[in-house]
């Protein structure tokens, strides 16, 4: 088929369900870098490290900007209601009442050359001398901006073509951005059919992005452009985890006889007014972490009976970051617009490999749209999942399952749970206590499902009654547990909780379970793993625990881990959950048995 186009001219033939488009006679090298190279955004910067002056490394928030950041929250508790007395002598939370408590003080941050500086993100890289927020008008303006669809053919977008929508960003006073940055997201949906897809965005870094949406049905769509955060949030957020380690601080509570005392952990030994750090990585299964040690003698690091969640840090913010906070829900609507297409719909999905047969590299391409959802169905691009429940339930025969994680993954299990007979055998089977360990059996068939929350920094952690030293299980420790023989489905899952940390807490992790994950899929090759990577959700607080690190976990899950990719396989989930237009942390139904669909497409024969 040759379709004239004023500018271009190009051919479209459709193979075997893929869409490969041929390009003739182009003049317009952006069009080509659009269709070729349709990227995740923030890959286009550079990827060679330079080096940084450590004045511009070192963000440290103005003094005179006073707003806190804490400010209004509700659900955060007024601690700290005496001030701190007696240091040895305290009891309790009241240890915590020290003068230059990170989250009592705004002006406490760290040293910060403890991050790496060689192993910042090229987004990091690109906005580090980016300044404050001072003037909310000069940010994106959603009235000013526009959005127009590219229209490439007399006749409109036909089946098989490639949407393509120009995104121009202006700020309030009306003038061009004139920089990139920001996190653009795109949804396209088929009201009457209830079909829905993600788009891809690429990034001018002058203001204007184009967006990509395949077609792959004819209607009447409507693209749905967010941008949940602007350049300027996101930079905010990385400057601040850069400059404080993290935006929330942990307790661990140190007990014996009646004396309790509770001091303050990061995954940094960087902690204020301590003069002894206990270093708790022993205890949190091999990865960095680290706890004041109690001021009372009489008690020492090895009485920690429990690690978790304290509070947000206080940080001094300016008017204009003020104001990004106060933007409440993430999920918003920048522009919307009307596309339509015409054609016969290419009806041969059925000709695609079944996922299981999908080489596990080609799951991690995420280069393109993965899949999009059908009347709640969802639909991975490249592969058919052919499964039914009772397909599903026979490949669960002889299986244990192992789901690491946290809320998200404890939800898997509770949904599982339902799905196929399980006798509860630890912990609970609903969200009751859901940050202890849980696990079922089913001895007829020898299912055994298991639910592990990830180390620190999960909301909790506690020595279990039978052990003599407190230890939790990281995944790098749980993957060392797999034993040569006998069928396993691993998913390993972190993200939300990391959230309020700098990425390279992640990338820690990563490269703790590579080790352990290399040997693990060596000794028994009947272990099947995946990792499950991070979800879009809504959230209404501008610090909580929100997927504004979505594309940077995405883009560190895919640089740490490149040596499994014949071996593991990815799930998209940010690509499915943009297609859903999922607001909730825990994903619903329909999207959530769908992404369990997905792992079982992957995993069963
Ligand atoms: C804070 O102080 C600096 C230097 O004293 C000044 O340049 C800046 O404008 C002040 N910021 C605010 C928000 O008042
Ligand atoms: C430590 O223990 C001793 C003896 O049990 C007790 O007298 C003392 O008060 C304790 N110290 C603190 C700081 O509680
Ligand atoms: C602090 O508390 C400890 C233990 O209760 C006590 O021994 C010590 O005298 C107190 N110090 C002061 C200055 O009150
Ligand atoms: C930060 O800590 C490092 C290592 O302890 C030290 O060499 C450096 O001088 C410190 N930098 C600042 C700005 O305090
Ligand atoms: C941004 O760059 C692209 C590609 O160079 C160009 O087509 C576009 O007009 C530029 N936009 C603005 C607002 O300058
Ligand atoms: C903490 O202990 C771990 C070993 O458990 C060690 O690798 C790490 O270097 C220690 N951290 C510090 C700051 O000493
Ligand atoms: C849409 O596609 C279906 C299936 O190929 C076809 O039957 C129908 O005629 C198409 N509609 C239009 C308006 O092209
Ligand atoms: C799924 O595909 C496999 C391999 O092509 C086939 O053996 C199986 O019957 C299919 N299952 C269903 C439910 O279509
Ligand atoms: C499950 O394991 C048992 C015992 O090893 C074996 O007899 C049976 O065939 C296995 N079933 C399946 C479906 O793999």
């Amino acid at each position: 088929m040759m379709v004239s186009i004023k500018r271009y001219v190009y051919t479209l033939t459709v193979m075997a369900g893929f869409y490969v488009l041929y390009y003739l006679n182009i003049d317009n090298r952006d069009v080509l870098n659009i269709l070729n190279n349709v990227q995740i955004l923030s890959s286009i910067w550079p990827e060679t490290p330079v080096s940084i002056p450590l004045q511009d490394f070192i963000f440290k928030a103005e003094i005179n900007q006073s707003i806190s950041l804490t400010k209004g929250c509700t659900g955060c508790p007024i601690i700290c209601p005496n001030s701190f007395k007696n240091k040895s002598g305290c009891r309790g939370d009241d240890c915590l009442c020290f003068k230059s408590n990170p989250v009592l003080n705004f002006h406490t941050w760290f040293n910060n050359t403890i991050i790496s500086k060689e192993e910042l993100l090229p987004f990091e890289m690109m906005t580090l001398k980016d300044k404050s927020v001072k003037d909310p008008l000069r940010l994106p303006n959603k009235e000013r901006s526009y959005a127009k669809v590219m229209i490439l053919t007399e006749g409109g977008y036909k089946v098989g073509e490639d949407i393509l929508v120009k995104l121009e960003v202006y700020n309030g006073y009306g003038d061009s951005v004139k920089r990139g940055g920001d996190d653009v997201r795109v949804r396209m949906v088929e009201i009457n059919k209830q079909l829905t897809i993600a788009g891809r965005v690429k990034d001018y870094n002058n203001g204007t992005y184009i967006i990509t949406i395949p077609t792959l049905w004819n209607g009447t769509n409507n693209v749905i452009i967010y941008m949940p955060y602007f350049r300027e949030e996101r930079v905010t957020y990385l400057t601040w985890t850069r400059q404080f380690n993290a935006l929330f601080y942990y307790k661990a509570k140190f007990r014996k006889g009646s004396e309790v005392q509770v001091t303050l952990c990061s995954s940094r030994p960087n902690l204020p007014e301590y003069d002894v750090i206990c270093n708790m990585t022993y205890e949190n299964g091999d990865d960095k972490w680290y706890c004041g040690a109690p001021p009372s003698r009489n008690l020492s690091c090895r009485d920690v009976i429990s690690i978790g969640d304290y509070h947000f840090i206080d940080v001094a913010i300016a008017n204009g970051q003020q104001y990004l906070r106060r933007r409440g829900n993430t999920f918003r609507l920048f522009k919307e617009l009307k596309v339509e297409v015409k054609g016969e719909e290419d009806t041969r999905r059925h000709l695609l490999p079944i996922c299981k047969r999908l080489s596990r590299s080609k799951t991690w391409d995420t280069s393109l749209p993965t899949g999009y959802a059908s009347k709640g169905k969802y639909f991975p691009m490249y592969c058919q999942i052919n499964k039914t429940d009772e397909d599903i339930k026979t490949c669960l025969i002889n299986t244990t399952v192992i789901f690491t994680g946290d809320s998200t993954t404890r939800h898997w299990f509770i949904r599982l749970r339902k799905f196929i007979e399980c006798k509860q055998t630890v912990g609970t089977s609903d969200f009751y206590r859901w940050t202890r360990d849980a696990e079922c059996e089913n001895q007829n068939i020898n299912l055994k499902i298991q639910w592990r929350p990830h180390n620190l920094p999960i909301t909790s952690v506690e020595k279990l009654s039978n052990e003599i030293r407190f230890r939790v299980k990281s995944i790098a420790l749980l993957l060392d547990d797999i034993p040569t023989e006998g069928k396993y489905i691993f998913v390993i899952h972190l993200f939300a909780h990391f959230s309020r940390h700098h990425y390279y807490v992640i990338r820690e992790r990563l490269r703790h379970i590579a080790v352990s994950l290399r040997h693990a899929l060596d000794r028994n090759e009947n272990l099947f793993v995946a990792v499950k990577g991070p979800h879009m959700y809504s959230t209404d607080w501008m610090p909580a625990v929100n997927d504004y690190t979505g594309p940077f976990v995405e883009r560190v899950l895919m640089n740490e881990l490149v040596e499994f990719r014949n071996r593991v396989a990815y799930l998209d989930f940010w690509d499915m959950s943009s297609a859903y237009g999922n607001v909730d942390i825990h994903p619903t139904e329909p999207m959530q048995w769908n992404m369990l669909r997905l792992l079982f497409g992957y995993a069963c024969p």
